[in-house]
């Protein structure tokens, strides 16, 4: 019987990498749910919505339509847009939209109902304590800022995307504030949650640490 495992965490601890390859060894789905944040906070860059605007934002969420493709690629109305929403801008306005109880309330909804067929690893910032509450795994990585800095600085690298180290640790910083005081579903380890730092593992190990508390389950 499938399950559904929820990953939880910071920004820049390693969910999504985490995620991905759990779902290559198990088989399984994965859900990027930051992913949909940053969708919408493209489309309000893009259509300069007034995101304080109950109205305004309304009716971006009624429009909006987000996808991926089976190879994990983000669609927003249907063009890819996977490059586009991880700039360093995206990914504050990301955080910022999502203090937005319409926004959570939106995308919980969605997430909600695909998890219904289980088989899927989602990661987030809520998925243990809001939107998948019964997972039978709830993992929450953590890392320190200096670590989740350098693994982003090279990620960009890699991206061919120019960043500054220094800038980098001050946007997690930030957005690790704004995530985990923010009023609506906050960023938190659910009571459930097994917690990894990952901060001196490499990928190989916090699969297997994942790995070995996901296997009994299965
Ligand atoms: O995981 P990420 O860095 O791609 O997420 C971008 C932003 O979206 C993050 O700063 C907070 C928000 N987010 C959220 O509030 N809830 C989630 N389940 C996932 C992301």
């Amino acid at each position: 019987m499938a399950i559904n495992i929820a990953i939880d965490g910071p920004s820049a601890s390693g969910k999504s990498t985490i995620a991905k390859e759990l779902c290559k060894e198990l088989n399984y789905k994965h859900l990027d749910t930051g992913a949909m944040y940053r969708c919408v906070a493209l489309k309000v860059k893009r259509t300069d919505t007034d995101y304080d605007n109950e109205e305004e934002l309304q009716n971006l969420l009624e429009s909006i339509n987000i996808d991926f493709t089976p190879d994990g690629a983000v669609l927003l109305d249907g063009e890819d847009v996977s490059g586009e929403i991880r700039t360093d801008e995206i990914s504050m306005l990301a955080s910022t939209v999502s203090t937005k109880k319409t926004v959570r309330m939106h995308l919980v909804k969605i997430q909600q109902q695909i998890a219904k067929d289980k088989g899927y690893v989602m990661d987030g910032r809520d998925i243990g304590t809001v939107v998948l509450p019964d997972a039978e795994v709830k993992i929450f990585l953590v890392a320190s800022v200096e670590t989740r800095a350098q693994r982003r600085f090279l990620e960009n690298k890699q991206r061919g995307i120019e960043c500054n180290l220094r800038e980098l640790k001050q946007e997690i910083v930030e957005r690790d504030y704004q995530d985990t005081h923010r009023k609506h579903s906050p960023l938190r380890k659910a009571k459930d949650a097994i917690e990894i730092d990952t901060s001196n593992m490499n990928i190989d190990e916090v699969l297997d640490a994942v790995l070995n508390i996901v296997r009994p389950k299965l």
